[in-house]
Formats: C-alpha cells, structure tokens, sequence
C-alpha cells in the first residue's frame, strides 16, 4: 500500500534548523528512516516536503482522491492555516498528524493545532521516531 508522509515549511532544513529542538539528523535522513520504516511495514512510502501551502492543499486533495493513507507534519502550518485543516478534513483514509518536537512544551501558539480535529490521531514529541511510530500507528489500524 501507498503512503504519502507530507512535510510542510522549514522541514527541509532539519540538521541545521534549530538542533536543539529538532536534532541533528536531516532530511535526507527523514526520508531514508521513513521508506526503511515503510519497508519493514510493506508499505510503499513517499516522503516530500513543501513550503508552500497551496502545493500540501493540492497533495491533500491527491491523497483524499486516491484513498491514500497519509502521515503529516503540517509544521508551522499546523497553528494557523484553516486552508490546510479543510483539506485534511477531506480525507478519505486515516492521517496521522506528527511533530517532532512536542508543541505542547513550548511556546504559547504552538498549543494549537488547526489540524488535530480532523486527523485520526497526533504523535508528538519523540523527535524523527515519530514519523516511525505514526508508520505503526497506521499499520495497527
Ligand atoms: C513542528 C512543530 C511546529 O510548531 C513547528 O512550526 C515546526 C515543526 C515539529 O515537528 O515539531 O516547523 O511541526
């Protein structure tokens, strides 16, 4: 089965992006952990990662025509796009929202997620293992 794990602004620069909060691994190694993780699962997983909010609007519509199981991190976008929140609500197979950091533990408008209410479950705060656990999460469903 597809996969589609979707990255929004900044994800790219993970390694160089604020280490202390988001380690020193990169995004190539995001997406090495992910298509190792989806192997082990059977999955087929395909990792991008977008700064523009029309283009991660355009790959919800895309997963929600083809019934495709979705893992994402909105990034900043999770605090305050309702674009993106009504195109995940679309969604016609599980999505699982992830942070690699846990947004709860830091500043005040990461404490909100647009995004949450329509995803079948959040996984926060385990650094790039969340990514592999939201994998698993998907595979237990
Ligand atoms: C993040 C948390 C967001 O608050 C932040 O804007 C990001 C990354 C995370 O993975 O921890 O860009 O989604």
């Amino acid at each position: 089965m597809r996969v589609l794990v979707l990255n929004g602004p900044n994800l790219r620069r993970l390694g160089t992006r604020e280490p202390s909060i988001y380690g020193a691994e990169t995004f190539d190694d995001l997406v090495k952990l992910c298509r190792k993780t989806g192997e082990e699962l059977g999955y087929d997983v395909e990792v991008r990662q977008t700064d523009d909010e029309a283009t991660m609007i355009g790959w919800l519509h895309e997963a929600a025509d083809g019934k495709i199981p979705v893992v994402l991190n909105p990034a900043a976008f999770t605090h305050y796009s309702y674009g993106l929140r009504d195109a995940a609500s679309q969604r016609t197979a599980p999505l699982i929202e992830v942070h690699i950091s846990n947004p709860h533990a830091r500043e005040e408008f990461r404490h909100t997620s647009v995004v949450s209410a329509v995803a079948t479950g959040t996984i926060a705060g385990f650094g790039m293992q969340s990514y592999v656990l939201a994998l698993r999460a998907l595979a237990a469903l």
